[in-house]
């Protein structure tokens, strides 16, 4: 568990947040803590029992929670779930993109479906989710005053900023999600208002990714980090806060490495 929050707990009050992928994981936390800080949440994913407990979870810190099954990369599943959000929880301000597949393969082995599948939930799911949103997070956008715009906040990786064995397809993945974050902020933040940006987390302990790794391979992932220890959801989640709340309401076309440095890391001589 991560420590006392230093926002506010009415930092998001009002605010409605879609997470996708916001059943298990990092994106789950940043459900807790937007949850917590007064926000209401709609968490979507494609495991109903997973989603199930989620919301029932959430409930029992009082966070008013729905949960919208659906596939991001389905275009009718994101008009829906979207739709859904708005009609139960009243309006949408914080579209945070985390669904994400994710599994380690050499490059050699790894089949063109392998890498395509990986390319459409991360990288077209970021797209298809964002399209499906704009409407209502737009200024004005249902439930919304004339000048309140909402925001996107799309979950990246540090990956593809050198190279990194067995990922060549997540990699490639979170590129793209970050030009889009890019492309996005331009174009709908001069014309709607919507900032975008992103986060790219570093090692992050007890998290689908890095269960993935062997123990041994943990171990050494905390060694290289430049602040000498692995993230927690936490870190993520105050993050997610940060660029959501109006503490970043300056901020857009960034994704923001929350890492310690390990991206930098290098062996001192
Ligand atoms: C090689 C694999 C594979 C594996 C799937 N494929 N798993 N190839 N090694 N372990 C290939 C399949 O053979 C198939 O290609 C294609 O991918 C589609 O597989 P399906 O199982 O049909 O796909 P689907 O059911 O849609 O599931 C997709 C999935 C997903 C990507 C496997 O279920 C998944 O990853 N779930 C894990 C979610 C997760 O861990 N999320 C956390 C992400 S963490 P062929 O050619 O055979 O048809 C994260 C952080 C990144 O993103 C940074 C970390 C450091």
């Amino acid at each position: 568990m991560g420590e006392e929050s230093p926002f506010s707990s009415a930092v998001l009050k009002g605010k409605v947040a879609l997470i996708t992928g916001g059943g298990s994981g990092i994106c789950f936390e940043i459900a807790t803590q937007f949850g917590l800080h007064g926000a209401k949440v709609a968490i979507m994913g494609r495991r109903k029992h997973v989603l199930d407990a989620a919301v029932a979870s959430l409930g029992s810190l009082g966070i008013k929670a729905i949960g919208v099954q659906g596939d991001v990369r389905n275009k009718e599943d994101a008009s829906r779930v979207v739709e859904t959000t708005v009609s139960e929880l009243g309006r949408l301000d914080i579209l945070v993109n985390g669904a994400a597949g994710n599994f380690l393969v050499a490059a050699e082995d790894l089949s063109p479906n392998g890498f395509k599948t990986v390319m459409d939930i991360d990288t077209l799911g970021t797209f298809t989710m964002s399209h499906a949103a704009v409407n209502y997070l737009k200024k004005g956008g249902k439930g919304k005053g004339p000048t309140e715009a909402g925001v996107i906040i799309s979950i990246s990786a540090t990956l593809h900023y050198t190279a990194n064995w067995y990922q060549i397809h997540v990699a490639a993945a979170k590129a793209a999600v970050d030009s889009l974050t890019r492309s996005l902020a331009l174009e709908w933040g001069t014309d709607y208002g919507i900032r975008c940006n992103g986060i790219a987390p570093g090692p992050i302990s007890d998290t689908p990714g890095m269960d993935k790794l062997n123990p041994e391979e943990v171990g050494k992932s905390a060694e290289i980090v430049p602040l000498g220890r692995m993230g927690e959801k936490w870190d993520i989640a105050m993050a997610a806060i940060f660029l959501a709340a109006d503490t970043g309401k300056y901020i857009n076309g960034a994704t923001l490495p929350v890492d310690g440095g390990s991206w930098l890391a290098k062996p001192r001589y």
